[in-house]
């Protein structure tokens, strides 16, 4: 079988005009994306998934002969791609999937069959995208949803703001087995996206108050078991949350601090789990200015706010029983007569002051008053979310989300289900050594940065990420409490496989699956 280019595939595929006009279905341009397994022991062998086989049935083998004709072994994440082979599908991406039994790997945290599927799906899919396909149907590989997730998160695309878009291609689990698994991937994966979609857009777009109603509207088909409130600024000055104001009086924009109760528990008085993200829409750095290059990036310094709502979001789709609180405060940092100055000093919601002496470090100050809210519903657990700090990204790159916590119960449920996810944390330390350094202060209480960090340049700020949670932790009484510092897995190159270049919008799933987790097992 020659391998014939799309066009010419679906051509030589047309039925006569006459037979067209009756059995021509509405979804013309269909492939279908198959995966394949590295035969254990087999140098050079293939084992066929389940769906692959029996595609390869009803064409009397005719797939595994072309994929032995047609060049080498295909090795994990390499693909194949069939033109008309098969009267429903003018094209069939085959794709690699490396061992058979992978499975969780203890030096990776993470399951690599699990991950190895998504990869697959996702470069398979995309492949047929390119080729102008607009209806793909997927493998189930065993794990629909892994497929699902590589399928949904590989073809996102940010387009919104172009004239030219990208082919709108839709997936279906092919096959019928395991619809459920399939569904809940694509709900894991969709939840994901939407924190991609709000990372990525510009922050002209993107307001305090254009977030607000976004997460509102998305939220709005779950109305029965949610509840969103849209703190004004008038609301957050009666609050007395200083530390916020200081960050948002900068700006033109109004701040909008974003409150979000999902009450999914059978039982109603069940202490809610409690997620905070920090919610910047564009971090300039404010009088502390950030150097021009890469600031654009800074639109996503909401990454925080967009998981942990992105996540509220997912789950209320999934209907989990559990109880969740989310809080956003947003606004933008930047600089104007308004602006708060180094040296100045503000007065956080539980009366702590804090000597604002970088204003670019201004992540610790929206989310200390928001911290502090926080506790007056009593949470089983508190987790927090933010881009917080540059050192974050120096420190582990985008390999995983760094952890800071009290707690080894906490730490425990967050590591269980990024492993699941394959969207790592990793623990860092919450030491003394760092408090010290947030504690010691001329003018105030707290500096909103570590002692060492104060007469040096940019590039010499030891332990960055550490003292910036030392400072949270200021805030902090409840005995469950983590923050995630997210500032370096905020975008994607090329690392992980199955997502594109840009904004990422992890760890959505990770907070997803942490939750699912708390809702089934306590
Ligand atoms: N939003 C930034 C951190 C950031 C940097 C996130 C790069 C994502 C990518 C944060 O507000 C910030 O500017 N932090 C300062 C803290 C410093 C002044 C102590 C930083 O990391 O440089
Ligand atoms: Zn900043
Ligand atoms: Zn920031």
């Amino acid at each position: 079988m020659a391998l014939l280019s799309a066009a010419a595939a679906r051509r030589r595929q047309s039925p006569p005009l006459c037979r067209l006009l009756v059995t021509c279905k509405p979804r013309r341009c269909s492939g279908l994306v198959l995966g394949v397994f590295e035969k254990e022991g087999e140098e050079g062998g293939l084992h066929l998934t389940e769906a692959a086989a029996g595609f390869d049935q009803t064409l009397l083998g005719k797939l595994s002969e072309l994929l032995k004709i047609s060049g080498p072994t295909l090795k994990k994440g390499k693909s194949r791609i069939f033109y008309g082979i098969h009267k429903d599908f003018p094209c069939v991406a085959v794709v690699g999937l490396g061992k058979n039994d992978a499975g969780v790997c203890g030096a990776e945290n993470w399951d690599t069959s699990k991950e190895n599927i998504r990869q697959a799906m996702s470069a398979g899919c995309r492949l047929l995208q390119d080729l102008e396909v607009t209806h793909v149907e997927v493998d189930g590989c065993g794990d629909a949803q892994s497929a699902a997730e590589g399928a949904a998160l590989g073809l996102f695309h940010y387009d919104q703001l172009k004239s030219k878009k990208k082919t709108k291609v839709t997936t279906q689990l092919h096959g019928s087995a395991d619809s459920a698994s399939w569904e809940k991937g694509v709900t894991y994966a969709e939840g994901q996206n939407l924190a991609r979609l709000l990372m990525e857009a510009p922050a002209n777009h993107i307001t305090p108050t254009a977030f607000a109603n976004t997460i509102e509207e998305k939220l709005a088909p779950h109305a029965e078991r949610v509840t969103i409130k849209k703190r004004s600024q008038a609301w957050i000055e009666e609050q007395q949350m200083g530390a916020f104001l200081s960050v948002s009086k900068g700006s033109e924009e109004l701040p909008v601090f974003l409150e979000l109760h999902y009450n999914g528990s059978p039982d109603s008085s069940q202490a809610p789990l409690l997620l905070v993200g920090k919610g910047i829409t564009f971090d300039s750095g404010g009088i502390s200015l950030k150097p021009s290059p890469s600031m654009d990036a800074m639109r996503a310094d909401m990454g925080g706010a967009a998981t942990v709502c992105a996540s509220i979001v997912t789950v209320a789709a999934l209907k989990l029983p559990v109880n969740i609180i989310g809080l956003a405060p947003l606004c933008e940092n930047m600089p104007s007569g308004k602006a708060t100055k180094p040296g100045d000093v503000v007065t956080a919601k539980n009366g702590k002051t804090i000597q604002v002496d970088n204003t670019d470090a201004e992540g610790r100050l929206v989310l200390a008053d928001a911290l502090c809210y926080g506790h007056t519903f009593n949470p089983r657990a508190i987790v927090n979310v933010a881009t917080l700090t540059g050192a974050m990204d120096v420190a582990l790159g985008s390999a995983a989300t760094g952890v800071f916590t009290n707690s080894d119960w906490l730490w425990e449920k967050l590591h269980k289900a990024s492993v699941v996810t394959g969207d790592r944390v990793w623990r860092m330390p919450l030491f003394q050594h760092y408090t010290r350094q947030v504690t010691d202060s001329q003018l105030a209480d707290l500096n909103n940065i570590g002692k060492y960090s104060r007469y040096v340049s940019r590039h010499a700020r030891s332990g960055g990420a550490c003292t910036a949670a030392a400072f949270l932790r200021e805030f902090v009484t409840a005995p469950h409490w983590a923050h995630l510092d997210i500032a370096g897995v905020m975008s994607n190159k090329d690392e992980i496989p199955y997502l594109r270049k840009g904004m990422s919008g992890r760890p959505t799933r990770t907070l997803v699956e942490f939750a699912a987790g708390l809702a089934h097992n306590g």
